[in-house]
């Protein structure tokens, strides 16, 4: 995948987090993600690539834009096709609540390597570098807390783990709590915190629980840049949603992904803040009309970091969701 592009996909997500940013706080979670989706979408119009979204807002019956199956980008005769993960806000509640850490993402591979995931849950566990290939979903989360401990050279006590605050969760986090492990607790956003499990200085160590199927695949892409390690298992709430994993190709339900089965080959994950969180700082605006964005560019295939912080004047370059 030609490097370039990643530079292209961030004035995507730079686009999307400029433009939801403004919910900030505004208790409106619609008018937030829309403006993301609406910008994310014309965005896309302006990049030289045949991408077809897998992961998206979802079917194109529930969705008007950016729906899975949609093409997006130039689609020119010899431009490069890649399949596209996409949540162009990833913590809608968040940015609708001020909260932290909402992101604009896009995870890119070649054709037909991430996982038609459909729009369920997913049991997931992310760990960074340093534990990949060490823990498993067919571990209790006591087993794989001291395997950490050990793979890291912590004793638990130190180790962290965070999880999902939902009820769903009550019995995964009386187990956690039991082996003396910490737990940070977050109302939403396990895109970036299987991402922090990555980032020694975030202090978080492991990421268990269930949440949205399209973020684990997302997530799993986004680790694989890192090196670090993601497994899921597709939890589904009722037979119809199983009906529709099985017409998307899901044969057993039941099924442990690996990160590579979620995200093959080689992949590209960008990310721009929308609120400030773990690891991007959110959109900041500044005096004269320009505003501050801070991204992250990662692919797999270099295993590089990149920052990008972009001062934005829309005095020079007016965006046309600034009204
Ligand atoms: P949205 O941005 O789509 O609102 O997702 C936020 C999120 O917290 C995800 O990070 C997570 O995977 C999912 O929701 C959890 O779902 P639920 O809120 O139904 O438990």
């Amino acid at each position: 995948m030609d490097r370039n592009l990643a530079l292209e996909f961030v004035r995507i997500t730079e686009y999307a987090a400029l433009s939801c940013a403004r919910y900030t706080g505004r208790g409106d979670n619609e008018a937030a993600d829309q403006a993301a989706v609406d910008a994310m979408r014309r965005a896309f119009d302006t990049v030289d690539v045949a991408g077809r979204v897998v992961i998206g807002e979802g079917e194109r019956d529930e969705a008007p834009m950016l729906f899975i199956g949609e093409k997006v980008g130039k689609w020119n005769s010899d431009s490069p096709k890649v399949d596209i993960a996409l949540d162009p806000l990833e913590g809608t509640n968040i940015c609708a609540t001020g909260g932290v850490g909402a992101t604009s993402v896009i995870a890119v591979a070649e054709d037909g390597q991430f996982l038609h995931a459909p729009d369920t849950y997913m049991e997931k566990i992310a760990v960074g570098p340093q534990a990949r290939g060490k823990v498993s979903l067919e571990n209790s989360v006591e087993e794989n807390i001291h395997i950490l401990s050990e793979v890291l050279s912590k004793p638990v006590s130190d180790i962290t783990v965070i999880v999902l605050s939902r009820p769903r969760h009550e019995k995964l986090i009386t187990d956690i709590r039991k082996t003396g492990a910490r737990i940070h607790l977050i109302d939403d956003g396990d895109v970036s915190a299987g991402i922090a499990t990555c980032f020694e200085d975030t202090g978080i160590d492991l990421l268990v629980g269930t949440g949205g199927a399209p973020e684990g695949v997302i997530t799993a892409a986004a680790v694989k840049c890192m090196d670090g390690d993601f497994q899921g298992r597709l939890k589904f709430r009722n037979e119809e949603e199983k009906q529709r994993a099985k017409q998307m190709g899901v044969l057993d339900l039941d099924k442990i992904y690996t990160r590579d089965e979620l995200a093959g080959g080689s992949v590209m994950f960008v990310a721009t803040g929308v609120t400030d969180g773990p690891f991007l700082k959110g959109v900041k605006t500044l005096s004269g009309n320009r505003a501050l964005t801070h991204s992250v560019v990662m692919r797999s295939s270099s295993g590089t970091i990149r920052y990008v912080e972009a001062e934005h004047n829309f005095h020079k370059k007016p965006m046309k969701f600034n009204k």
